[in-house]
């Protein structure tokens, strides 16, 4: 055949795809997310296999593990005890709570370490959802933001650098920018939840932390979070929702769950200049380690393949649970 072109040329040595290879992993994309308990157990978490409960004091241990393999976040995750889980969640903003105290230790003990919270009222509410619930079963927006707002300060009080809304309140970025900077938190950067689905795929997370919805006493309580979280059938409304956060003050946008929406990771790119992260979610994670388990496929190819394809549909950080055993095979290890 007289091919003119031939784009295996460029495939024919590990040298010759390396000089054209058009995205890269680097651990400084991840964010590596923990879950925390008051325990003082390492105790393993049986719908995501490798991820555990830390107690505060194996933490650090693990936190500078993900340090010395180049991951330079970590977000921060609450099993709060049920006896303080309440209607309105106020163990959010106690200061001795165990998500602000986890900060302290981290700070004073790897104080380079970029600290990324979490703020929603599910891991604190009796009715396991991101906001307060009404008598008439309706998930309040505005007295929930007055929650978020005193969460986000005890946060950033104890020294978070990111705060991470992910309760798709409206207006929730606007005010929790302004609560921030009332309190002399203008150095402190909101990475935003900004096209948040209502997915199954965060079922091993609410196993993890207890926290899916479910009746506490006499009142309705939604069996799913479709009232704020978005439907997966829309992809415009996620621009609306980017629009909206970009005038509100985000820092950083993110799109969650990451593997079933590539293509709105790819819009908000094409979107907008702010950096966009992508969440790996638990159920994508669980999937990947339950088919490994069996032997069906290869982990580590797997894994390593699809954190990349959250980089080339345009994400520049990456809030994955594999962030040690990917940072550790991009070392060659
Ligand atoms: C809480 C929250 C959830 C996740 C992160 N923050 C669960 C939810 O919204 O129900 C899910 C993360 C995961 O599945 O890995 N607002």
């Amino acid at each position: 055949m007289e091919l003119t072109y031939r784009p295996r040329r460029l495939r024919r040595t590990p040298a010759l795809r390396a000089m054209v290879r058009e995205t890269s992993l680097s651990s400084a994309d991840f964010i590596y997310p923990l879950f925390v308990h008051e325990g003082a157990e390492v105790e393993p978490i049986g719908a995501m296999p490798g991820a555990n409960r830390w107690s505060l004091t194996a933490l650090t241990g693990e936190v500078q593990r993900a340090w010395d393999l180049g991951v330079r976040c970590v977000v921060l995750f609450p099993k709060v005890a049920e006896g303080l889980k309440t209607e309105d969640g106020a163990e959010c903003f106690n200061e001795n709570g165990l998500i602000p105290r986890a900060i302290r230790q981290l700070k004073s003990q790897l104080p380079e370490m970029a600290i990324m919270t979490d703020v929603a009222l599910d891991p604190y509410s009796c009715d396991g959802h991101d906001g307060i619930v009404s008598e008439q079963g309706v998930v309040l927006n505005d007295e929930t933001i007055d929650q978020l707002c005193k969460q986000a300060v005890v946060q950033a009080g104890a020294g978070a650098d990111l705060i991470g809304p992910s309760d798709m309140m409206d207006g929730r970025v606007g005010a929790l920018r302004e609560a921030l900077d009332d309190e002399g938190f203008e150095h402190v950067g909101i990475i935003s939840y900004t096209a948040k689905y209502s997915s199954a795929y965060y079922g091993p997370f609410r196993e993890a932390l207890d926290s899916a919805p479910r009746v506490a006493g006499s009142k309705p309580i939604p069996k799913n979070k479709d009232t704020y979280q978005m439907d997966p059938a829309n992809a415009r409304e996620a621009i609306t929702e980017a629009q909206l956060d970009e005038q509100e003050g985000a820092d950083i946008m993110m799109v969650k769950p990451g593997l079933a929406y590539l293509d709105i990771i790819h819009r908000l790119r094409q979107e907008s200049e702010l950096p966009i992260a992508a969440y790996n979610v638990s159920g994508e994670y669980s999937m990947v380690k339950a088919a490994a388990e069996r032997g069906w496929i290869d982990e580590r190819a797997v894994v390593l393949e699809t954190l990349l394809s959250f980089k080339r549909a345009g994400a520049d950080l990456i809030l994955t649970y594999h962030a040690c055993d990917a940072a550790t095979w991009l070392r060659g290890g």
